[in-house]
């Protein structure tokens, strides 16, 4: 299609935003997954973040149709979905070339439909990174706590005592991942803020064969888990709400110290914290991770998680 016309700004009209929601609900009735992830979807809404939203339109007039929508984020990160009826007319193409001639190094598929997969490969793109959601039902029994090893015993997150700890313990554990590594106790304070936030399902496993200066048991491994449900539009609140459809936990982050690696701990601590979200009446269990944690995959599928979707990110290959 020679008449696709791109226009990008970093704040929308109110009209703008509500035309690409619209838009963007439509393809995610068509496609059975959100092309728009939550943090850009709140970009969208708030105009903050820095981000730049690209819109697609039919032709020169002004009041053309919304045919497809692209967003980038200052870190290279973009997402793009044209409108189902509008598809295989040039748009999406058209809308790829702009977020990477604006700098963009890489850019989602939810769900790796064919298309973005063709698409991304007809531009010379390749996958640099996978996400994995995985899932599983929860079961009878499974609210009952596994046993730790011996030496390791497990309580609540407390706010206010923990924190440095366990900053200390995620930076190592996630030294390879450096965007759950570097989270900062700003980030830490910010999230304890949140509705879902629920100290006594961030649950911190210690070494009680050591202690530290202070007297305290060292921090061998943590898992913090969240109960939030998503509406088909990706609208989070929290797993108790009236709203809740079906109730969903998730195992949000798990970590173990390099130190105490190896020694058995990632099994049971799967199952803390999953026996901790049963006891609270959640009936299914969720989990993002990355395509190269091959441990973390291994762990999570031992313990019954199953692949729900998997999300790709398609950037320029890098010189061999
Ligand atoms: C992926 C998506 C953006 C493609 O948009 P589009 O406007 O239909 O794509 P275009 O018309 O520009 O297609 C460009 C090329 O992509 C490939 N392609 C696109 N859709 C395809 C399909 N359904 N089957 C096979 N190839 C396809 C083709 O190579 C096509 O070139 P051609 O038409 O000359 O053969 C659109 O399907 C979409 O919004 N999907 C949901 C969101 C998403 O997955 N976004 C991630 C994009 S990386």
């Amino acid at each position: 299609m020679s008449d696709v016309r791109t226009e990008t700004s970093t704040s929308l009209e109110q009209g703008a935003v509500d035309d690409v929601l619209a838009l963007v609900r439509r393809a995610t009735d068509a496609d059975g997954v959100e092309a728009v992830s939550e943090a850009f979807r709140i970009a969208l809404t708030s105009g903050r973040g820095g981000v730049s939203h690209t819109l697609a339109y039919a032709g020169p007039s002004p009041s053309a149709d919304l045919l497809g929508y692209a967003a980038l984020d200052p870190s290279g990160s973009a997402e793009l979905v044209v409108d189902p009826p509008a598809r295989r007319r040039g748009v999406g193409r058209a809308l790829l070339r702009s977020v990477l001639d604006a700098g963009a190094t890489g850019v989602w598929a939810h769900g790796d439909l064919p298309a973005a997969r063709a698409l991304a490969a007809s531009e010379g793109l390749v996958p640099t990174r996978e996400l994995h959601v995985m899932e599983r039902p929860v079961r009878e029994g499974d609210d009952v706590d596994p046993e730790l090893p011996a030496g390791f015993s497990v309580r609540p997150f407390e706010p206010g005592r923990d924190e440095q700890a366990w900053l200390e313990v995620n930076r190592l554990a996630f030294a390879s991942h450096p965007e759950q590594g570097s989270i900062t106790l700003e980030d830490l304070t910010e999230r304890m803020g949140q509705d879902w936030f629920d100290p006594a399902g961030f649950l911190l496993v210690e070494d009680t064969t050591a202690t530290s200066d202070g007297g305290a048991h060292p921090l061998a491994a943590f898992h913090w888990t969240k109960r939030e449900v998503r509406s088909a539009m990706g609208r989070a609140h929290a797993a108790n709400s009236d709203e809740g459809a079906g109730r969903r936990g998730e195992v949000y982050v798990v970590g173990v110290h390099p130190a105490y690696q190896g020694r058995g701990l990632a099994g049971p601590l799967t199952g803390l914290g999953t026996a901790y979200l049963a006891r609270q009446g959640v009936t299914t269990i969720e989990l993002y991770v990355d395509g190269d944690n091959t441990r973390a995959l291994a762990t999570y599928r031992r313990a019954g998680f199953e692949d729900a979707a998997v999300h790709v990110v398609y950037g320029r290959p890098t010189a061999p």
